[in-house]
């Protein structure tokens, strides 16, 4: 029986239909190919976004665009030019300052993504944060904003112009085909699920939890031509973390059950997936990696 078959459209509450793979039956590794695909990963030039980059053209993207806020320039075009020449056929990777507290220069760079990565955007990371720590009671007014526009909101204005994208693309294409369907990752964290302890960062810790019911809303109503789904990583070793007391994180170190921290590029496998075929059923998500963190 055919996959439509099994459809009751009567009783179904939505007219949408989430993509169908293109050849389930194919080998596994062929699920999990990006070839020819485009993306965009905020927050691209340093830490998980630039191992997520470096993942999606390891993958088979044929570009990949990464925004930052706060890196040089300069540097900026080094590190995405060095991406491109340590893959065979030197995929276009380009650098776009942009800071995603601003809707209008987040809905500017993702368009101009997807004009100069070839006319099409396929897959979008939002994955730029900050991360502070401030008891509750004392929390200054600017901060929590500054927390929440940059954690919540820019997670927001970047999903929202990459749905734009995606679905006038979808529109563009035969519907039926599947051309044109994108992937929405976004960078949450095991602070959307647990309190972490002995820092006190409650304005985090609701940025994250706030993004993962935003992702499983967004799954919902842009089913049609995108997926949308979370990853949410434990203690990663990058420039977040490194700002934190050693008593910290010997205190960690006991808590999670992995005994140790993980390195950014072993979650890059986690966005290709979500980012490919091989999750073609899977949206509104949140995938935990943790070294089982959240488990005791
Ligand atoms: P990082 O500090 O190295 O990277 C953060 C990135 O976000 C930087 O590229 C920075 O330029 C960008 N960014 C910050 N503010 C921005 C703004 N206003 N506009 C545009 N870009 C901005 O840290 P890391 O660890 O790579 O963080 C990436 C994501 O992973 C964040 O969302 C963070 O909350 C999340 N995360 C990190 C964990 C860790 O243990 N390192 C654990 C769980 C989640």
């Amino acid at each position: 029986m055919s996959l439509q078959g099994f459809l009751f459209p009567e009783a179904r509450q939505f007219n949408m239909v989430l993509s169908t793979h293109p050849n389930p039956s194919a080998p596994v590794l062929t699920h999990f190919s990006l070839a020819g695909k485009t993306a965009l990963v905020t927050g691209g030039t340093r830490g998980i976004g630039l191992e997520v980059a470096r993942g999606l053209v390891e993958a088979g993207c044929s570009g990949v665009a990464i925004t930052y806020a706060n890196t040089d320039s300069i540097e900026a075009d080094r590190i995405a030019l060095s991406i491109s020449e340590s893959i065979a056929g030197t995929p276009k990777i380009i650098a776009y300052k942009c800071n995603v507290k601003s809707k209008e220069a987040v809905v500017e760079t993702v368009e101009r993504a997807a004009r100069e990565l070839g006319g099409k955007l396929d897959i979008v990371v939002a994955n730029a944060g900050i991360a502070d720590h401030i008891a509750a009671i004392d929390y200054p007014e600017d901060k929590f904003r500054e927390m929440i526009d940059v954690n919540f909101h820019g997670v927001f204005w970047t999903a929202q112009a990459a749905a734009k994208v995606m679905e006038s693309q979808w529109k563009a294409a035969d519907a039926k085909s599947g051309e044109g369907r994108g992937s929405i990752i976004i960078t949450a964290s095991v602070s959307a699920i647990l309190v972490n302890i002995p820092q006190r960062q409650a304005a985090y810790n609701a940025s994250k939890a706030a993004v993962v019911h935003l992702a499983k809303s967004l799954a919902v109503e842009w089913t049609e031509f995108a997926r949308v789904n979370c990853v949410s990583p434990g203690f990663i070793a990058t420039d977040m973390l490194s700002v934190h007391p050693e008593q910290w994180r010997k205190q960690w170190f006991q808590m999670i059950p992995g005994g140790r921290l993980c390195e950014a590029a072993e979650l890059k496998g986690s966005y290709v997936f979500l980012a490919s075929d091989a999750s073609s059923y899977m949206t509104g998500s949140n995938m935990v990696i943790d070294g089982g963190y959240t488990l005791p």
